[in-house]
């Protein structure tokens, strides 16, 4: 330790925690190694606000101490805090409309219509809070009163995410005012959503039972998951680098079935991967289908 007073073993209690760029690096290439986040350079300030907390309940009097205490094995509850911590969960119900209205208008209908169709599988693969597949879940259920029941399809949506304690409140399917406030229109809420406690929505049962989720990282294996109709891969690939991310749309593209649709962020698009797909416009919007 030295003698400069943000140095001090009680500095981060007090506001004034500051990041050596050595102990940045290496917390930034660890990051990087277990969850594909580049954070970039210029980043100190972020992660020492996201990360405060878990210094002072760790007794961490730098950064590279809570480095080398995730790098342990045996704490993989501290890594799952960090990697918690430093994850975006940024999320809402609908999210750019566009997806949801394709999904409605062309991509349901034409899934119901083939024949012998099957299950109709639809992965969401960085759910966040749960906004995004319950958002599907909805358009499947509308879809379905749509057509007074006559397209009872059976419909699946695996919903993964990297974060655990995301994924625990996700499951829950129960939402506050906030969160509620975005995205949702009124006559959704009284459709798909109970009323328990004066600042509780929860998504209804029927909803939820479409969704299973599932803890993955897009950088671990996808083989266990099956093939999908559909997938959301949706303002994720944005933190990884250019190769990790070809990387991940390639598999993403192995778990599709043949013509299977991908949609992405509104601001994201294929990079290095867009070979593998046609690029459909639906005005606005585009949607990316499997070749
Ligand atoms: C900004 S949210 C996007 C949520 C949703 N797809 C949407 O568009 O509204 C990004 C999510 O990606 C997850 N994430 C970050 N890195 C990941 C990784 N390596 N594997 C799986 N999920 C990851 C985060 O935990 C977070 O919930």
């Amino acid at each position: 330790m030295t003698a400069n007073a943000d140095s001090h073993p009680h500095a981060h209690s007090q506001g004034k925690l500051q990041l050596d760029s050595k102990d940045f690096q290496e917390f930034r290439d660890y990051l990087q190694t277990v969850a594909g986040i580049d954070l970039g350079h210029n980043k100190q300030y972020l992660v020492a606000t996201r990360i405060r907390r878990i210094l002072i309940d760790y007794k961490c009097e730098r950064l590279g101490d809570l480095t080398r205490l995730i790098k342990n094995a045996s704490n993989q509850d501290i890594r799952q805090k960090v990697i918690d911590a430093m994850t975006t969960n940024e999320t809402f119900w609908f999210r750019d409309t566009y997806p949801y209205l394709y999904l409605q208008k062309s991509i349901l209908p034409e899934l119901a219509a083939k024949p012998g169709s099957s299950r109709i599988r639809f992965w969401s693969a960085a759910c966040s809070s749960g906004q995004e597949p319950y958002s599907v879940s909805m358009i499947v259920e509308e879809f379905i009163r749509s057509t007074m029941g006559r397209s009872e399809i059976p419909a699946e949506i695996v919903a993964t995410d990297l974060s655990s304690q995301i994924l625990e409140s996700a499951k829950q399917g129960a939402y506050d005012r906030l969160s509620i406030a975005r995205g949702l229109s009124e006559q959704r809420l009284r459709d798909f959503f109970d009323h328990p406690a004066e600042d509780t929505w929860q998504v209804k049962a029927k909803v939820r039972q479409r969704v299973l989720f599932k803890p993955l990282n897009l950088q671990d294996s996808y083989l266990l998951l099956g093939k999908f109709d559909v997938v959301f891969c949706r303002n994720v690939l944005i933190y990884f680098s250019a190769d990790l991310k070809r990387d991940i749309l390639q598999r993403i593209h192995g778990t599709m079935k043949p013509g299977g649709y991908l949609f992405l962020g509104s601001s994201e698009s294929l990079g290095a991967a867009a070979d593998l797909f046609d690029m459909i416009h639906c005005s606005p919007g585009v949607v990316y289908k499997a070749k």
